[in-house]
C-alpha cells in the first residue's frame, strides 16, 4: 500500500500541479501555448496507462467531462478507449476455468478493456463471446481506490475549496461506478432489460446472455463492424447510419426506462445485413417517469429555442442554483442556443451576452442532478460517435427530425395547454369563488383589487382557454359552451361593477 501510495503520488504530483497551471490560465483568459499543453495531456495519458486499470478507467470518465477537463486534454485521453494492453491469456484462463468448468474453449482474443477483456470461444457446443474480469482486478482497484482517498486531501494545497469540492464528487462516483461495471451480473441484469424493452425495435441486434457471474459474462456472439470503421459505412450509407445511431439512443432515453449510457464506437457495430449490434450495457441506467417527461420538454425547448420554457424546465429538474437570476439565465440561454444552431448573433446582443457571461461562467448558475450525470454523459458521447460516422451530423436538425418523428412535439403542445388550461382553472374557480363571497376573500387576502383584476384578464383567458381547448378535445361544441359560459359570467360581473 504505501509502495503503491508513493508510485502514484509521484507519478501524477507533476501533472496535476501543470494541469493546474492551465487551469489558472483559461480561468484568467491568458494565452495558452496549445503544443505546450497537448504534450502535457499526452504526458498525463502516458501516466495514466502505466498506472493500470483503475487510472485507465479515471481517465476513461474524465473524458468526457468537459466542465472539468480543457478539449485538448479530451482529445488526448480519448486514445485511452483503445490502448490498453492486455492481460496474459494464462491469467485469465483461471478465472474463465473456475466460473465455467471445462465446457468452455477458448478461440481468441477479441478486444482487451481496462477492466476486462473479450475473447472468442465455444461454450457447450456454442460460439460465445466471453467477457470476463483481469485478474486480481477487484483488489487492484480496492488498493488504488484506498490510495486515491489518502492523497485527496493534499490537493488542498493545489486547488481552491470548490473545485476540491467538484473532486470528492467526482471520485466518490467513480468508486462506486467502477464496481458495477466489474460486476458482469448487474451487466447481464441491464443487457436482459434493454433487450426486452427493444425486442420490437427495427433492424437491431442485441446478444442473448447465455451465463452470468460476478466476474465472467457468456453472451451469445454476433459479428459486426465498428460502427465508424470504413466496412460498416459500406453496408450502410454514413449519413443514414449516424442517424439511425442518434435515434436508437434517444429512443432509449426518452421512450423507455433502461438506457445504454455508453454510445461509445466500440460499443456499437453494423453486422452483414445492415442490422446494429449493441454491446457493453456495463454502464446502463434507469429514468423515472417524472425526469423523462421533463428531459422531453428541455429538449424541444431547447431545440425550439424557447429559453423561457428551458428555463422552468431545468428548475424543475433542479438544475439551477438558487441564487441565479432566472431572467438574466433565459436571455443567457437564449444566445446560446442561437449560436448552436448557428443563428447569427447581433453585436449589440453579443455585448449584451459578454456582461452575462461574468455572471455566467464565475458563478456558475446550472449545476448536474445526479439523476441527469448519466443521460448527459450518454448524449454528449453519442453526439461525438455519431459525427465519427458522419462528418456533417448535425445534432440539432437530427434532433428535430426525431422530434417529429416520434410525436415528442405534439405531445410537449399538448402538456403546455394542458397545464395553461389547468392554470385558467385555477384562477377560474379562484374567481368563482371571490364571486360568490366577495368580502370574506378580500378580508383574507388583503387585497381589494383582486377580484377586479381577474375579471381584467377574463376576456384573453377566454381566448387562451377556447384555442387550448379547442387543441385538446378538437371539440367544437364543448368549446363554444365553455365560451358562453364565461362570456355570461364576464357580463354578470361587469354588471355588478
Ligand atoms: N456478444 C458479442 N459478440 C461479438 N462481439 C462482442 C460481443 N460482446 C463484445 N464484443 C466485442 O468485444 C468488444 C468489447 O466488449 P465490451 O462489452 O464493449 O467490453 P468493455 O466493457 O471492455 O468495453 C466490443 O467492442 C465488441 O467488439
Ligand atoms: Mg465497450
Amino acid at each position: 500500500m504505501i509502495r503503491r501510495l508513493l508510485k502514484v503520488f509521484f507519478a501524477l504530483a507533476p501533472r496535476i500541479i501543470a494541469y493546474r497551471e492551465f487551469r489558472q490560465r483559461i480561468l484568467k483568459e491568458k494565452p495558452i501555448n496549445e503544443q505546450e499543453m497537448a504534450e502535457e495531456a499526452k504526458k498525463l495519458v502516458d501516466t495514466l496507462i502505466d498506472l493500470g486499470p483503475t487510472f485507465i478507467k479515471f481517465g476513461q470518465i474524465l473524458s468526457v467531462r468537459p466542465d472539468l477537463m480543457p478539449e485538448i486534454y479530451i482529445k488526448e485521453l480519448a486514445r485511452l478507449q483503445d490502448e490498453v494492453p492486455p492481460a496474459p491469456y494464462d491469467q485469465v484462463k483461471d478465472v474463465i476455468r473456475e466460473d465455467l468448468g471445462d465446457d468452455v474453449k477458448i478461440i481468441k482474443e477479441i478486444s482487451s478493456a481496462s477492466l476486462g477483456q473479450v475473447y472468442l470461444g465455444e461454450y457447450n457446443g456454442k460460439l460465445v463471446a466471453i467477457k470476463v474480469n483481469r485478474p486480481r482486478i477487484r483488489d487492484i482497484v480496492s488498493e488504488d481506490l484506498q490510495v486515491m482517498k489518502k492523497l485527496l486531501p493534499l490537493l488542498r494545497f493545489v486547488f481552491d475549496e470548490s473545485f476540491l469540492e467538484i473532486i470528492k464528487i467526482f471520485i466518490d462516483e467513480f468508486s462506486k461506478r467502477i464496481f458495477e461495471e466489474m460486476d458482469y451480473t448487474k451487466e447481464a441484469f441491464y443487457l436482459n432489460k434493454i433487450k426486452e424493452e427493444l425486442a420490437d425495435y427495427p433492424s437491431l441486434k442485441i446478444p442473448s446472455v447465455i451465463k452470468a457471474t460476478k466476474r465472467v459474462l457468456v453472451m451469445e456472439y454476433i459479428k459486426g463492424y465498428k460502427v465508424t470503421s470504413d466496412e460498416a459505412k459500406k453496408v450502410v450509407d454514413e449519413k443514414i447510419l449516424a442517424y439511425r445511431v442518434f435515434r436508437l439512443f434517444m429512443y432509449m432515453l426518452l421512450s423507455k426506462d433502461y438506457f445504454h449510457a455508453d454510445p461509445h464506437p466500440g460499443n456499437i457495430a453494423v453486422d452483414d445485413e445492415g442490422n446494429l449490434v449493441l454491446y457493453d450495457f456495463g454502464m446502463s441506467g434507469k429514468i423515472d417517469e417524472k425526469t423523462r417527461s421533463l428531459l422531453i420538454r428541455a429538449y424541444v425547448a431547447m431545440v425550439r429555442m424557447d429559453a423561457d420554457l428551458l428555463v422552468r424546465v431545468l428548475d424543475e429538474l433542479g438544475a439551477i442554483q438558487p441564487f441565479a437570476d432566472r431572467r438574466v439565465l433565459a436571455k443567457g440561454l437564449k444566445l446560446f442556443m442561437q449560436s448552436m444552431q448557428g443563428i447569427e448573433v447581433s453585436e449589440l446582443e453579443l455585448q449584451d451576452f459578454m456582461k452575462l457571461a461574468d455572471q455566467v461562467f464565475f458563478k456558475f448558475p446550472l449545476r448536474m442532478p445526479q439523476k441527469l450525470v448519466l443521460p448527459f454523459r450518454m448524449i454528449n458521447v453519442l453526439d461525438g460517435t455519431c459525427r465519427e460516422i458522419d462528418n456533417n451530423f448535425d445534432f440539432v436538425k437530427s434532433s428535430i427530425a426525431f422530434l417529429e418523428e416520434e410525436g415528442y412535439t405534439t405531445k410537449v403542445a399538448m402538456e403546455q395547454a394542458r397545464e395553461i388550461i389547468d392554470g385558467i382553472w385555477n384562477r377560474f374557480r379562484s374567481f368563482l369563488l371571490s364571486y360568490s363571497q366577495p368580502q370574506e376573500i378580500i378580508a383574507i387576502s388583503n387585497n381589494t383589487r383582486r377580484s377586479a383584476s381577474i375579471i381584467d384578464y377574463l376576456p384573453q383567458i377566454i381566448l387562451v382557454a377556447t384555442i387550448a381547448l379547442y387543441i385538446i378535445t378538437k371539440d367544437v361544441v364543448v368549446t363554444l359552451l365553455l365560451i358562453l359560459l364565461a362570456l355570461s359570467l364576464m357580463f354578470t360581473s361587469n354588471n355588478r361593477r
